[in-house]
């Protein structure tokens, strides 16, 4: 064997497969999925070579191959959370009435602390183990205002070998001295940032204003050129979550038609830009955010747990203009980090909404759907030939009320709902990133 044979490294993955081809239009759409009964995936140095039945994807499988039996349980392709704030894992459970008040009483005076690298560091070890915990192979997530915190972040994801977005967040008003950069300095530092990470194993840096009311307008004019200059790099920011603060940014910004038309005066809306919550969007503003192909993230758990909204995801999805969406668990506003508990909060959002959310839109969404709103979907979110073996495998007997009730279960679009009902990271029996099992 030579050096180059001992170096390739070939799995056959045994398991119920299920990926997605195309957004379901019902729940018995059985063309927009591929679902194989007794299915394999041949893995090539952490790439899909083969998929298909066991036998067929077997006789393919030539030479040396380590073969992996998930039997019974599902394979899917690694959920993805398109919203999160690697800073916030201890501000999880903040008790406060409101966005504003949480944000200034717990969220700011914590993210303080990511000036020192080795908080910094010790939080990236644990934010991944969490993401890897609940089957989460790719996020897009803010760092603090601090280049050390994305430091951190991308060092660890390096190590990992994930496929992550991230960016350094640009703020400087309307909070504590220490969380504050200039329109010079938070431009410097985003490049600085996109220098030394972006294409850097599989991280992906994205141009992170905080939102309008943290950016001045010379700080959203240094937004704007950092989005001239890198035209292919995600955009992150938050839009129109709560009232009050609508309200205020829509003060700070008078010349503006509304919150969407700040963004889009400075020419922060395309289609790699993330629009966290986007839950009281007007008529317009919805239009604009259909045009310009940005995407509104829906973050379920922390609408809820802070009070934001109802944010109307299904109306958005079906309007003649359609509005792209996204879930997320916007982590520490949000409750948990598991994708199968977003999407039952989501499923839940939508019923007191009068609409509904099948179990197939839900699970395309963690995967495909969450993948094309990154437009990342050539790399992951799907078990396609070709595509990176970052993968999750779900086990819905996981616990025994779980396992007591998939005695009754008797489809899969049941055993999906159940999964999404009453899953959470004890569900995940395994997580690959590349092909390597990585679950903590
Ligand atoms: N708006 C501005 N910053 C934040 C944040 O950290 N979390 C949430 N939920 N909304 C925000
Ligand atoms: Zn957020």
């Amino acid at each position: 064997m030579t050096t180059t044979d001992e170096t390739k490294r070939t799995t056959l993955m045994r398991g119920r497969l299920l990926s997605f081809h195309r957004a379901p239009q019902s729940l018995a759409d059985s063309g927009s999925y591929l679902y194989e009964e007794d299915g394999a995936l041949l893995i090539d140095n952490g790439r899909i070579s083969a998929i298909g039945d066991y036998a067929s994807v077997k006789a393919q499988a030539l030479g040396e191959v380590t073969e992996i039996d998930h039997r019974p349980h599902l394979i899917l392709p690694g959920f993805i959370d398109c919203h999160m704030h690697f800073p916030q894992m201890q501000v999880i459970a903040s008790y406060a009435a409101n966005l504003l008040e949480w944000l200034n009483t717990y969220t700011f005076p914590e993210e303080c602390r990511f000036v020192e690298s080795a908080h910094a560091a010790r939080i990236a070890t644990h934010f991944y183990d969490e993401l890897l915990r609940h089957g989460t192979t790719t996020a897009a997530a803010y760092c603090s205002v601090h280049k050390t915190s994305a430091d951190a972040f991308f060092g660890e994801a390096l190590k990992r070998g994930m496929c992550m977005v991230g960016g350094k967040v640009m703020m400087d008003r309307h909070a504590p001295q220490g969380l504050l950069d200039t329109p010079e300095t938070g431009y410097d530092e985003t490049r600085a940032v996109i220098a030394e990470w972006h294409g850097k194993g599989r991280n992906h840096v994205a141009i992170t204003p905080r939102f309008a009311i943290t950016s001045t307008p010379e700080q959203m004019r240094a937004a704007q050129t950092l989005a001239r200059e890198f035209p292919d790099l995600h955009i992150q920011t938050h839009l129109s979550e709560n009232d009050e603060e609508i309200r205020f940014t829509c003060e700070l910004f008078p010349e503006a038609k509304d919150y969407t038309d700040i963004y889009a005066r400075y020419d922060l809306l395309r289609d790699k830009s993330l629009m966290g919550h986007a839950i009281h969007l007007s008529e317009r503003e919805a239009d604009v955010m259909a045009q310009t192909r940005a995407v509104a993230v829906h973050c379920p758990t922390s609408n809820l747990f802070l009070g934001s909204g109802l944010f109307p995801m299904k109306t958005l999805m079906a309007r003649e203009k359609p509005v792209r969406v996204a879930t997320a668990t916007d982590i520490g506003g949000g409750s948990s980090y598991s994708m199968l508990r977003t999407m039952d909060e989501a499923y839940k959002i939508q019923q007191l909404l009068g609409e509904r959310l099948n179990p197939l839109d839900s699970f395309y969404a963690m995967t495909r759907g969450n993948a094309e709103a990154l437009s990342l979907e050539a790399d992951i979110g799907t078990l396609d030939i070709g595509t990176t073996a970052d993968l999750v495998v779900l086990d819905a007997a996981s616990t025994p009320a779980m396992k007591l009730r998939m005695e009754t279960v008797t489809s899969l679009s049941e055993e999906l709902f159940l999964l999404q009902t009453m899953g959470d990271d004890r569900a995940v029996v395994e997580t690959y990133v590349a092909g390597t099992a990585m679950k903590p």
